[in-house]
């Protein structure tokens, strides 16, 4: 069986970005990290001035993000995104743009942008992609679909612990609240909410290691493919 696209759909921090980029290497596949896209967004609304206190400044976002692009190139070990011809880094993992993601993730315009480059990008190659809507809506077809959950204080430490490993001076509380807040966010907004697939396979990572999940990935996909 030729696969085509893998999907990894799940909360936040639950392990997605890790577990994909490990499976696309192992399979020769290309990773694309769908959540770097929406944070690309954020980043660029908060650089120009679109995020005020508590508003977005909606239809001013709307109108410069028709002019963006995406797109993929070849990088040392993983493929590395350019938005608008530049690429990011941890400047999009902060908790700032952590704090607004969700909600511009909420737009209809923004997912109908993103959603449609995403596509585009398994059309050339085969893809594990991560993110919240993947085996629901961007690929409901999918090959295989992966459902990552895992209690939130675990999730919370992890990215804690990450964010602190980068300098980032954050407080664990903060972290905590910004996990459950966009879960929240992401699982009740109107447009693709974040809902595990009928057909996806759900794997918990609380207690278990990356190589565990990765062995039940990879037992999924042997028993079918
Ligand atoms: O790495 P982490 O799990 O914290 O999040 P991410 O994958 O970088 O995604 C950041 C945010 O982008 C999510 O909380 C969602 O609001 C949004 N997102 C989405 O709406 N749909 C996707 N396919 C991927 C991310």
């Amino acid at each position: 069986m030729k696969i085509k696209v893998i999907a990894v759909d799940g909360y936040a921090s639950t392990g997605k970005s890790t577990l994909s980029k490990r499976l696309a290497d192992a399979l020769g596949f290309t990773y694309i990290d769908t959540g770097f896209m929406y944070r690309a967004v954020s980043y660029f609304a908060q650089k120009n001035g679109f995020l005020k206190e508590d508003s977005i400044q909606e239809e001013a976002l709307k109108e410069a993000l028709h002019k963006t692009s995406f797109s993929w190139i070849k990088g040392k070990s993983s493929n590395v995104m350019l938005f608008n011809g530049s690429s990011y880094g941890d400047e999009l993992r902060t908790l700032e743009v952590s704090s607004w993601v969700s909600k511009i993730a909420g737009f209809g315009f923004v997912r109908d942008h993103l959603v449609y480059q995403q596509r585009i990008l398994s059309k050339l190659r085969s893809v594990v992609m991560d993110g919240r809507d993947i085996g629901t809506v961007v690929f409901p077809e999918a090959d295989f679909k992966f459902f990552l959950v895992a209690d939130a204080e675990v999730r919370a430490k992890r990215r804690f612990d990450e964010l602190k490993a980068k300098g980032e001076n954050v407080v664990y509380k903060d972290i905590l609240k910004n996990v459950i807040d966009r879960d929240h966010q992401d699982s009740t907004r109107l447009i693709s909410p974040l809902k595990k697939a009928q057909d996806a396979l759900e794997i918990d990572t609380t207690n278990v290691s990356i190589e565990t999940a990765l062995e039940q990935m990879f037992s999924k996909i042997n028993s079918k493919s």
